[in-house]
Order: C-alpha cells, then sequence, then structure tokens
C-alpha cells in the first residue's frame, strides 16, 4: 500500500534522511525504530507532506504521491497521530474530534457515528467529552489524538511515539487500541523507541540510525534481541 524509496529529505540545506527505504502491506502493522533524532518524525512527515522530499519516492497505492499536498494526502486516507499528545487544549474533548472531521463538516450524519465509533474505542473519551482537553492525562491525551486522527476516516494512520511518557498500564492499553484499529482493516505505521511494545504488536520492524534503516525484519520468528539492540544503540550519525 506505501512503498518508501530512497527518500532523501531534511530541513532547509541540512539533510536528515539520506536514503530511506521501507513499504507497508495493506492491513500491516509496521514498526519504525530508532534513537533520539535519527529520523523518524521526519520520515513520518514526509510520508504524509509536511516534509519535501528531495528525492526518492513516496507511493502509496500504486501513485507517486511527492508532489501531493498535505491537505490531499489526507483525503488519500494517509493520517498522521502526531508527537506529543498535542490537543487544542482551550476547546473540549468532543470539540477536538470534531475538528478531526473538518474537511467534511456537511456530513452531519457520517460525523456523528465516527463520533460514536471513537467513542466506543475509548469509552474514557465519552466520558470526558464535555471536559476542556487541557485537563487530561497524558494517557487520555494520546487517545484523543488517536480519535482525533480516526474522525479523518484513514485507511492509513501514522502513530509518532504513542506510548512515550505513559505508565505501563496505559502502554498497554495504547497496545490495544492500536490492534483493535489493525483488525478494523487501517494500514498502520508505529513510530516507537518502546522496542518491546513495538515487537509485541508489529508484524514487521525497521530500525533507522542515522537517517538510514539499519536493519530490517520480520517479526514472529525470534527476533535476535542483541543483534536487534546492536543496530538500535550501536553507534552514532554516521
Ligand atoms: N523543523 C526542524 N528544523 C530543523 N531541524 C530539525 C527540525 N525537526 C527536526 N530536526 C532535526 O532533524 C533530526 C531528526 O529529527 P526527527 O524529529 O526526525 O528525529 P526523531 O527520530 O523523531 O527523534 P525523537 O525520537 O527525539 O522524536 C534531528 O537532528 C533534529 O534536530
Ligand atoms: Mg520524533
Amino acid at each position: 500500500m506505501l512503498k518508501v524509496d530512497s527518500i532523501v529529505a531534511g530541513y532547509g540545506r541540512t539533510r536528515i534522511l539520506h536514503g530511506v527505504s521501507l513499504n507497508v502491506p495493506k492491513g500491516g502493522l509496521v514498526a519504525l525504530l530508532g534513537g533520539n533524532g535519527t529520523g523518524k518524525s521526519t520520515t513520518l512527515k514526509a510520508i504524509v507532506g509536511l516534509v519535501a522530499v528531495q528525492e526518492g519516492q513516496v507511493v502509496l497505492d500504486g501513485r507517486v504521491i511527492n508532489d501531493v499536498p498535505a491537505e490531499q494526502r489526507a483525503s488519500l486516507g494517509l493520517s498522521l497521530v502526531p508527537q506529543g499528545k498535542e490537543v487544542f487544549a482551550g476547546m473540549s474533548v468532543e470539540e477536538n474530534l470534531l475538528m478531526g472531521a473538518y474537511h467534511r463538516r456537511r456530513d452531519r450524519q457520517g460525523i456523528a457515528s465516527d463520533l460514536e465509533g471513537v467513542y466506543q474505542r475509548f469509552p474514557r473519551l465519552k466520558e470526558r467529552r464535555k471536559v476542556n482537553a487541557g485537563m487530561l492525562s497524558g494517557g487520555e491525551r494520546q487517545m484523543l489524538s488517536i480519535g482525533r486522527s480516526l474522525m479523518a476516516r484513514p485507511s492509513m494512520l501514522l502513530l509518532d511515539e504513542p506510548s512515550a511518557a505513559l505508565a505501563p498500564r496505559i502502554v498497554e492499553e495504547i497496545a490495544e487500541a492500536i490492534l483493535g484499529l489493525r483488525d478494523l482493516g487501517l494500514t498502520l505505521l508505529l513510530v516507537e523507541q518502546n522496542v518491546g511494545m513495538a515487537l509485541d504488536i508489529a508484524d514487521h520492524i525497521y530500525v533507522i540510525r542515522g537517517g538510514r534503516i539499519a536493519y530490517e525484519r520480520e517479526v514472529g520468528d525470534g527476533i535476535a534481541m542483541e543483534e536487534l539492540q546492536e543496530f538500535y544503540l550501536g553507534g552514532q550519525e554516521h
């Protein structure tokens, strides 16, 4: 479904990605792992069009989308749940969710049923729907951030470190929620620093280091942790 082919990208003249390639098959759950500053968020931003691709291709369902603007990529089904659990703090939980459906605001019935769908998936958000989003716990904010993305009816969700800074019990809840989204038929690309969580739920992993894919492996037939750790922790940018 998504093919990232040797992309080079960065900020201004600084190159951050030096030819990143990865594949996410339809219905798959792929994890992109790596340490701080290795280019994980930049990769997701390049996929959704928030960072320009200088070389290489982003291919969605067989179509090169390098030149498609970010808003249009959203209508092609791509949705990013950004790092940092950002929510509109001055707005209620429900208003935040409705923002996710802003581009199809005339579809009242569809929006109402999608809202109900998000509330079923995250009952805590329903309980707190009138609450100012700034008052939510970290876990609740992450759920809200995912819920808001779902309101855009994506076919592919890109999640940037959804487990960061959350208690283990909440990380488990988020992991369950992500598996639930996979069962719903969504295609998922998950950026994580929590290797254990990623190995628990992903079917394929990539490790990025210094803007390059350093390791790639199918999950399942016993990933050698030492081998993974060597790529994950070994060395700095090159
Ligand atoms: N807007 C920006 N302008 C300039 N440089 C940036 C910008 N955003 C990120 N960078 C730099 O690009 C590099 C990769 O950043 P990126 O956010 O992709 O890393 P990351 O793997 O997501 O790290 P983390 O795990 O800390 O979120 C870093 O050196 C970072 O300082
Ligand atoms: Mg990041």
